[in-house]
């Protein structure tokens, strides 16, 4: 059996926020979610979170995803483990991640679990050109892992070991509680230190082992803000990399930003400055051009958005969208349609092969198929109390510059007169026209301009 502690109970003195450590966001998704997304990955699914400071926003973020530890008052990494009680006596082997820890990724997980397989105790180092405020890897003469040593604890020559330990470590859990029990908090910070499990396993004689990752970086600890933007950076580029081997075209990766579970397909292409957030999903064949911004945005094969932003809706297949169009609020363009330029949908679903191609606001309303909307329409949506919805059916001609003042149906093939505002419902295969007949005075315009 597979399990794992995440320590997420510290405050996080160094960020300078009111925001516990662990809620601070890389690449738009909170530290603490990287690395349970990581581990879930990694089919660890038995999870305790130990939570202190920011407990309910930890909870809240991540709900019944994981079991919950709380450790009332932070007096160091070994006391907060102790309180993931509810893992003691069970079998199998435990991963102890930082939970400030947030670039680490499911292979390391798992190569990790395998490093342990004939030992008690697997510590995941790295080699850094300098230690910094890390604690340092000390060996022995037979270069067997010995013990950890804070930085604030080290000898001149501890402090100057280059192979650090990166916070992650695997156990025999049995052994892990077993251990727990003899730590104690003389040193520098008079705090219970995990690390200090690495000489008691070795003075009972239970066998220790240290795995070196290959890159560094993805095991960095974020402590303050600048640690916050490598994180950042190291994200970012790891996710557009994932796209790129998956045969996304990004033309200037960095100046592409892409959360961490946005799905894209293969041969689309991306261009600089294009922001894509949260649960969205991108299909093939797309092209999403420069400042374009989608949040939970679904979009099909073959489409073209361009400087536009989708929020929380739909664009079908071999639909365009933009320049500067606005969908937003669960609004559904269909199939082969043409929004946009300078158009905005709210709540809107707009059929197969229908264009509102200049300047228009639909809003909670529901389009047929093949409607040609003109330039300059609005749906007259709400009467500053409610909001009323509109319903043009299939095949209708929406003039230029109409009103269409909710709640009004607009039937199959029907014609509104451009500039008409349009107050009650036109049938199938009517038209509607509302507004003053135009009258003509001969010669006037000459008489004006001689005045
Ligand atoms: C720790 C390690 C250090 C290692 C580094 C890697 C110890 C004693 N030191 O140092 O060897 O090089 O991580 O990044 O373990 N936490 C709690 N409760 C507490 C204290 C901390 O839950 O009482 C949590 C924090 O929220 C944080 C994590 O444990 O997510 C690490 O704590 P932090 O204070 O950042 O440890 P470091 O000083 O970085
Ligand atoms: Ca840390």
């Amino acid at each position: 059996m597979k399990s794992a502690i995440v320590l997420a109970a510290g405050k996080g003195t160094r960020m300078k926020s009111t925001l516990c450590k662990v809620m601070h966001p890389v690449a738009n998704k909170p530290m603490i979610g990287h690395i349970v997304s990581a581990l879930k990955a990694a089919d660890v699914n038995h999870i305790v979170v130990v939570v202190g400071h920011g407990a309910e926003d930890v909870k809240e973020y991540l709900k019944d995803e994981v079991q919950y530890a709380t450790q009332m008052s932070q007096l160091g990494t070994g006391h907060a483990v102790m309180q993931a009680s509810a893992l003691e006596g069970l079998d199998g082997d435990t991963i102890v991640l930082n939970g400030d820890g947030p670039c680490i990724q499911k292979e390391t997980i798992l190569k990790a679990f395998d490093a342990n397989k004939d030992h008690a105790l697997t510590v995941i180092s790295a080699n850094l050109a300098h230690g910094g405020s890390y604690g340092r890897i000390v060996r022995d003469e037979s270069s067997h892992v010995k013990k950890i040593v804070e930085a604030k604890d080290c000898t001149k020559e501890e402090y100057a070991l280059t192979e650090i330990n990166t916070g992650l470590y695997v156990f025999k859990n049995k052994q892990l509680f077993e251990g727990l029990k003899e730590i104690k908090n003389d040193n520098a910070q008079k705090e219970y230190y995990l690390t200090d499990l690495v000489e008691i396993f070795n003075r009972k004689g239970w066998s220790t082992n240290a795995m070196i990752v290959d890159e560094p970086d993805e095991t960095m600890g974020v402590n303050d803000r600048c640690d916050l933007a490598k994180a950042e950076t190291w994200m970012r580029n790891h996710i557009n990399e994932q796209h790129m081997k998956n045969g996304v075209h990004l033309i200037d990766p960095s100046n592409t930003y892409i959360d961490a579970d946005v799905e894209i397909e293969s041969d689309t292409t991306i261009y600089p400055n294009v922001v894509i957030q949260g649960n969205s999903k991108i299909g093939a064949h797309c092209e999403i051009l420069s400042n374009s911004f989608l949040r939970n945005a679904v979009i099909g094969d073959d489409v073209i958005i361009d400087s536009s932003k989708i929020v929380e809706s739909q664009v079908d297949a071999h639909s365009t969208v933009g320049p500067m169009s606005h969908l937003r609020n669960q609004t559904h363009v269909h199939e082969n349609c043409r929004i946009g330029n300078f158009v905005e949908f709210k709540n809107t679903d707009f059929g197969n092969g229908s264009k509102c191609a200049h300047l228009t606001y639909l809003g909670d309303s529901t389009f047929g198929k093949n409607i040609n909307v003109g330039c300059g329409v609005v749906t007259v949506n709400y009467d500053g109390k409610n909001k009323f919805r509109t319903t043009v059916k299939d095949g209708a001609f929406i003039g230029s510059n109409c009103n269409l003042v909710a709640p009004v149906t607009i039937g199959e093939n029907a014609l509104l007169a451009a500039g008409s505002t349009i107050t009650n419902s036109v049938d199938d295969g009517d038209m509607g026209i509302a507004r003053a007949r135009q009258s003509v005075i001969q010669g006037y315009g000459t008489k004006y301009k001689n005045k």
